[in-house]
């Protein structure tokens, strides 16, 4: 029997090291005992003493990128087989190359279902911590009492700093526990509940976005269950308010709709200013976004790299709306990046727009692709894509409250409208949204990137400026 020592439960390296070894001898996976240990780096142990630590010569071996991703993310679940199983795909793999691409085998299945349940597992936590506010002698800390499913904790902490590199925070779990002081980022052993604060003001800043945001014609219980899974809701302020929003819902629907019926003219009154107050300004389309970084609505969130969600101030008079993020959007998570986005900012200079002064989005907040060979190669969101994700465009609105929307392209203007659009019938003119919104359709930037030699690129750039032109100078007229 051989022993294999990892450092710790989500270490790795220390499979990948131990396996390789293991497998250039060609032990039998049953013939191996993986042990997480107490810190000592002891990875062959037993009769393979002495080949760790590079002593011994160990012949590289040829695997893909996708299964050592699919690995890497594996590792992670809390399944104490893991690595055994993980061991025995990597011999079949070094025998049949191809075999990966077999989703109907059993071990495939499993370890893809493995790996999926981390990367869910990450998700929720990217969407789900919540921070509550203590002071000590050096000023705001920020802590947050999470539960993992699986040894995500180190995996995610990049995450974190990266959102909240300004704040010093604690992840307190009970795998573990991270702690960031602004400049250097410490792990620490693991908590209980007890150890992480109640009720404080950060608390009320969700509390109040959440109850703002929540529309009560679209309680889904179940559905709310599925996004939200009701173990996470202890931890989460705004949960406790869903109850008596659930209770208060039909209610409110009415009174809604009453509103709606009764509202002053849009953006001539105080309705728009009144209902952005409501919803919370600045910090409402941030704790949105955030949200959205957990987005599972549709299948489409798994190969992406990120949620790529809208960017602008908050209360922008423009709302400008593409299809979906392309690959350089979904590597920076910025709209409008790539060579779209270039087209996209040449127009919106010749009109006389600074980019930063709308509130620019997609339709469709994943990247939707077809993988060719290293490329990856954009497809159209289906019409069950762009309805999942209409959510977000409606919370956008809700909280931005544009006097105008400039759709960019069939997705935008379908994803909008809530109907197919052609858009060479129905540009350059604006359309009313249910609630009144003037929304301008338009051609889509990448439509330009695409036309035939033959094609006057110039005249359709022309008219690509005029209608955002008009559109804008519409908003001038009705002021
Ligand atoms: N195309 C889009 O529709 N949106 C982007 O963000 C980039 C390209």
């Amino acid at each position: 029997m051989r022993v294999a020592r990892l450092e710790s439960e989500d270490d790795f390296e220390g499979w990948r090291l131990a396996a390789r070894a293991f497998a250039s001898e060609g032990v039998a996976p049953s013939d191996i005992v993986w042990q997480v240990g107490d810190g000592a780096v002891d990875l062959f142990a037993g009769e393979a003493a002495g080949v760790a630590g590079g002593h011994a010569r160990i012949a590289p071996l040829r695997v893909t990128r996708e299964f050592l991703d699919l690995a890497r993310d594996a590792v992670l679940h809390s399944e104490p087989e893991r690595f055994s199983l993980l061991y025995t795909l990597l011999l079949r793999l070094l025998a049949q190359p191809q075999a990966l691409q077999d989703r109907a085998d059993a071990l495939v299945r499993r370890i893809e279902g493995l790996a999926r349940n981390v990367r869910r597992d990450s998700h929720k936590m990217h969407a789900f911590v919540r921070f509550r506010e203590l002071a000590d002698q050096d000023g705001p800390r920020f802590i947050a009492w999470f539960e993992p499913e699986h040894h995500i904790l180190r995996a995610n902490a990049g995450f974190f700093v990266d959102r909240f590199t300004n704040m010093r925070w604690s992840i307190l779990t009970p795998r573990g526990s991270l702690h960031w002081d602004g400049m250097a980022l410490a792990e620490g052993p693991p908590a209980t509940r007890a150890d992480a604060p109640g009720d404080d003001p950060v608390e009320s800043v969700w509390k109040a976005y959440y109850s703002a945001i929540f529309n009560p014609a679209r309680v889904m219980p179940q559905a709310m269950l599925k996004e939200m899974p009701r173990k996470y809701w202890k931890n989460m302020p705004e949960t406790a308010l869903v109850p008596q929003l659930i209770a208060g819902a039909r209610k409110r629907e009415l009174e809604m709709i009453e509103q709606a019926r009764s509202a002053p003219e849009r953006g001539k009154g105080s309705g728009r200013g009144q209902i952005r107050g409501q919803v919370g300004g600045p910090e409402a389309l941030v704790l949105l976004a955030g949200e959205a970084e957990g987005c599972q609505r549709c299948p489409l969130w798994k190969p992406a790299t990120q949620t790529v969600f809208g960017e602008g101030p908050h209360d922008a008079e423009i709302m400008i709306v593409g299809e979906q993020p392309g690959d350089q959007e979904d590597l920076a998570g910025r709209p409008f990046v790539g060579p779209a986005g270039a087209v996209f900012d040449r127009a919106m200079a010749q009109v006389g727009i600074d980019r930063t002064r709308a509130y620019i989005t997609n339709a469709v907040k994943h990247f939707k692709f077809e993988p060719r060979g290293k490329r990856r190669i954009h497809a159209r969101p289906n019409t069950g894509e762009i309805e999942a994700c209409r959510w977000w465009i409606d919370q956008e609105r809700a909280i931005v409250r544009p006097r105008l929307v400039i759709a960019m392209g069939a997705t935008a203007a379908r994803s909008l409208t809530g109907r197919p659009v052609t858009v060479g019938q129905e540009r350059g003119r604006p359309v009313a949204l249910p609630d009144g919104t003037p929304c301008w359709i338009t051609i889509h930037p990448s439509y330009l990137l695409r036309l035939p030699p033959d094609a006057d690129a110039e005249a359709e750039f022309a008219r690509y400026v005029a209608d955002i032109r008009s559109a804008v100078e519409s908003l001038a007229e009705a002021a």
